[in-house]
């Protein structure tokens, strides 16, 4: 409320101004990059992101199958032609392997991706080592994803400043929020003034209104902006609140046979934004039969995302399976759960949450499975 009433009191009630620059500089601080340009989403992040790029028509971008569809989107809106990677098990996220196959085989086409989009589900980082050593064999950038992995970090180093430009998303969803917006940050000075500038309708520098490039309306509110400070000051709590929430269901849960968490990897710490569960035969029920008796209770949970490669929008693009023989993607969407894991979930909802679960997988054991 401070800030928001400061920019009502000094009448800055626009697509710039104090609390814009304020935010830009303190969330560059916060994950040590260069820059950082404030957007009315995440999604207009990675679309500018693309343009910067100089994505264009007919163009291929690889981009994770496992995630929100707002990842892929923007390859669309550039008229360019998406190509999903694979998950693996230990993170979730992209497949190294994957990767490696699709930039080969692509390579001996002659047609390499313009870029890469690598998502960060969940909070968890992608292998990023290994999946940025590959981008920089084959001198393709990489977009970082992290719209659901601010606060995280992959070997110290915080999440969405690994590839030549990062994303976050404030929506109302995520673990901090300013209701909507997004921010996209970069080490490159000349790409930061560049998105500033595409961003804000692309006005040259003259008196009179001149424009002799296409531009977009994508700078992030004064008013906003200010929700976002003020959230990115409680943000190293949201992610403690967050990773307790997950210790919580861990312990609840761990005894039941078949119910099995999306992992951390070593050296990298994830904000836990969402706890996701993977179902197996042994636990006697299905997936989506947990999220009936959830549902029953009052309770929502959704499935992991359904991977991109699966969805009617993107039927007829090529995808690069884990393996061979293993989707893993596929797998996860099929077995997969999101718990709820607001970092306001009281104690109480969350023993309701967790003594559903247990109630639905101690009936099938006593039925016999
Ligand atoms: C992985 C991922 N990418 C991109 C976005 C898009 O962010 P926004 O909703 O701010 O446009 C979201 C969330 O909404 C997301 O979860």
């Amino acid at each position: 409320m401070k800030y928001v009433t400061e920019a009502f009191q000094t009448n800055w009630i626009a697509p710039l101004g104090p609390n814009v620059d304020a935010f830009e500089k303190e969330i560059a601080e916060k994950v040590g990059v260069n820059d950082a340009v404030a957007v009315s989403s995440g999604t207009a992040a990675i679309h500018l992101a693309l343009s910067l790029l100089g994505v264009g028509k007919g163009d291929k971008v690889f981009c994770s199958t496992l995630t929100f569809v707002a990842s892929a989107n923007p390859i669309l809106y550039q008229g360019a032609e998406p190509v999903f990677i694979d998950s693996e098990p230990d993170t979730w996220n992209m497949s190294p392997k994957a990767l490696q196959r699709a930039l080969q085989e692509s390579f001996a086409k002659g047609n390499l991706p313009k870029a890469v989009i690598v998502v960060n589900l969940y909070g968890q980082s992608a292998k990023m080592d290994e999946i940025v050593s590959l981008c920089n064999m084959y001198r393709v950038p990489v977009i970082e994803d992290a719209a659901e992995s601010l606060g995280s970090s992959y070997k110290g180093i915080p999440s969405g400043t690994f590839g030549i430009m990062g994303i976050y998303s404030f929506n109302g969803n995520k673990i901090i929020t300013t209701s909507g917006g997004g921010m996209l940050v970069t080490n490159n000075k000349e790409l930061a003034v560049k998105a500033r500038f595409l961003a804000a309708q692309a006005r040259d520098n003259a008196i009179h209104y001149q424009h002799s490039q296409m531009g977009y309306n994508y700078r992030l509110s004064n008013i906003l902006a200010g929700i976002g400070r003020s959230q990115l000051e409680v943000l190293d709590k949201r992610v403690l609140e967050r990773r307790e929430v997950f210790k919580r269901y861990v312990k609840g849960l761990h005894n039941i046979d078949g119910i099995s968490f999306m992992p951390e990897l070593t050296n990298s710490i994830s904000n836990r934004w969402l706890t996701a569960v993977l179902v197996s035969e042994e636990a006697g029920v299905t997936s989506s039969q947990v999220i009936t008796a959830l549902a029953q209770e009052n309770i929502e949970a959704r499935p992991v995302w359904k991977p991109l490669h699966l969805q009617p929008l993107f039927k007829n693009c090529k995808y690069f399976r884990h393996s061979e023989t293993i989707d893993v993607a596929t797998e996860f969407f099929q077995r997969g759960i999101c718990l709820p894991s607001g970092s306001n979930l009281t104690i109480e909802d969350q023993d309701r949450v967790i003594n559903c679960i247990k109630q639905i997988t101690n009936k099938s054991l006593v039925m016999g499975g």
